[in-house]
């Protein structure tokens, strides 16, 4: 049975994964905290909490507040910078066996340009995934929201970044389809679609929004219909790979999404409920491609799409 997708066709080094599932940044560390715990080489590939051009100390807590099937964080991209991630932390992937893709965010064109090409001194980072797509940073959602601005970012680290590179959507922006497609034509590898929500929720106790920072990024099941849409919609605009991230907390969710043209899932808040969600998971789809006969995953990949984007969506996986 065959699981491994190519998350970057059009890159001459590619970016090729045992299986599907991936972690979503912020949700699974570096990686090595949970070496030991859980059997990280499963997974298909291991996504960084956000590194920003410096530290950051973030957020004020509380900075995470659990809602009906799901989770609202302010965190602030609480982080050591790109410095102590080429440094410190990258040379500790050496030998792994699954990618470990680094994710970026940035407040400044210039600053991403920065990050983007330090990181590239890191031979142990797969990949590159652009955040543009922050709603809990001042700026955070800035290049994202609009496909110029998308475009920009994106071709500029295009220039200074050697490896794939992946960029990161924002749900929130108002026309998401015009977004991918301006990233798409600039250069992006592939899609990850995407960050989180905006919303809030009020302690009644204390008579005040639950976060300190009053607004956060709502995810977990709750987002997975709304995601799922958008990754139905884009993929019949683009044709590059799309990682489908909202919700997934079983092997069924990531059916959903590959069935919606995405080529790879990421799974994120269900990491908070259980560390080894990810590693399950990758168990449960190959469950259930044996129980359904599927003998190859990129079978899947649109699936559900109508028939005439069901062939392009094919031909890429
Ligand atoms: C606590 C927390 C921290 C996160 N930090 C980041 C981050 O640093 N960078 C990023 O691009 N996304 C971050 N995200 C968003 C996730 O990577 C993912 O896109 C989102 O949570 C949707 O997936 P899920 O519903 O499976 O969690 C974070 C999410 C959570 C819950």
């Amino acid at each position: 049975m065959n699981l491994s997708v190519e998350l970057a066709p059009r890159h001459p080094r590619g970016l090729r994964l045992r299986n599907p599932i991936m972690t979503a940044s912020g949700t699974f560390g570096y990686g090595f905290e949970y070496v030991g715990l859980v059997e990280i080489e499963r997974l298909g590939a291991i996504v960084t909490k956000g590194t920003t051009p410096r530290p950051r100390v973030g957020s004020p807590p509380p900075r995470v507040w659990e809602t009906p099937a799901g989770l609202l964080n302010a965190i602030g991209l609480n982080n050591g910078g790109v410095e102590e991630l080429v440094r410190d932390l990258a040379p500790r992937w050496a030998g792994w066996s699954v990618p470990v893709i680094a994710n970026l965010a940035a407040e400044r064109l210039d600053e991403f340009v920065a990050a983007a090409a330090r990181l590239d001194d890191a031979p142990t980072i797969a990949a590159l995934e652009l955040n543009v797509s922050c709603p809990n940073v001042e700026n955070g959602l800035l290049f994202g929201c609009l496909p110029e601005t998308a475009a920009d970012v994106t071709r500029a680290v295009r220039d200074v970044w050697s490896r794939p590179l992946i960029v990161k959507l924002t749900p929130s922006a108002p026309d998401v389809v015009a977004v991918a497609e301006a990233v798409a034509a600039s250069g992006a590898d592939a899609l990850c679609m995407g960050n989180t929500y905006m919303g809030m929720a009020i302690d009644v106790e204390r008579r005040r929004p639950a976060l300190a920072n009053v607004s956060g990024g709502l995810s977990g099941p709750a987002i997975k219909p709304l995601t799922l849409h958008l990754v139905y919609r884009i993929a019949q605009a683009v044709d590059v790979p799309i990682i489908g991230a909202g919700g997934v907390v079983s092997a069924e969710d990531a059916v959903e999404y590959l069935m919606a043209g995405a080529t790879a899932v990421q799974v994120g808040t269900a990491h908070f409920a259980n560390p080894a969600a990810g590693v399950e998971i990758v168990a449960g789809l190959e469950r259930w491609l044996r129980a359904h006969g599927v003998g190859d995953v990129r079978e899947l990949v649109g699936a559900a799409l109508p028939q005439r984007t069901r062939h392009a969506a094919l031909a890429l996986a």
